[in-house]
């Protein structure tokens, strides 16, 4: 079974933004606990960061055919970008959202997802861990629903 993860803006500047939000992890160190996690699951991981919001869509709509399912982060564009849903909308892959803060308990703003209504589920608030369980979830669905 292969995974992709998708991550948005800003996220490769984990460890240096905003710590008491975001925790001390950088990506790469949240990376390879997943990693290390998905292979005990044996699932194949395909890890991805762009700040870009053209370049996420490309990743959305290149899940197709080619990943089981995808956990995805995708940092303020969650908030703002039709874009990413539509595509979405488009590859019907199955993803769980994850979101390091509890993005509920921020500004306004960042309440509303564009995406979550299109999750199997969404995790939030509980820093690099939230990308551990958001893949545990993942896979237990998947699974479940015999992929
Ligand atoms: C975030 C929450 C977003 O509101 C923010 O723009 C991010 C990170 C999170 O993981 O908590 O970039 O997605």
């Amino acid at each position: 079974m292969r995974i992709a993860v998708l991550n948005g803006p800003n996220l490769n500047m984990l460890g240096l933004r905003e710590p008491e939000l975001y925790g001390p992890e950088t990506l790469e160190q949240i990376e390879q606990a997943v990693r290390a996690r998905a292979e005990g699951a044996g699932v194949e991981l395909v890890w991805h960061q762009t700040n870009h919001e053209g370049e996420f869509v490309d990743l959305v709509q290149g899940l197709r055919g080619r990943a089981a399912g995808a956990l995805v982060n995708a940092g303020a564009y969650t908030h703002t970008s039709l874009a990413i849903r539509d595509a979405f909308l488009a590859v019907r892959v199955p993803f769980v959202e994850v979101h390091l803060s509890n993005v509920f308990a921020r500004e306004p703003e960042r309440r509303h997802s564009l995406l979550a209504d299109l999750a199997v589920g969404v995790v939030v608030g509980f820093g690099g861990l939230g990308y551990r369980l958001g893949l545990e979830a993942l896979v237990s669905h998947l699974r479940a629903r015999g992929t």
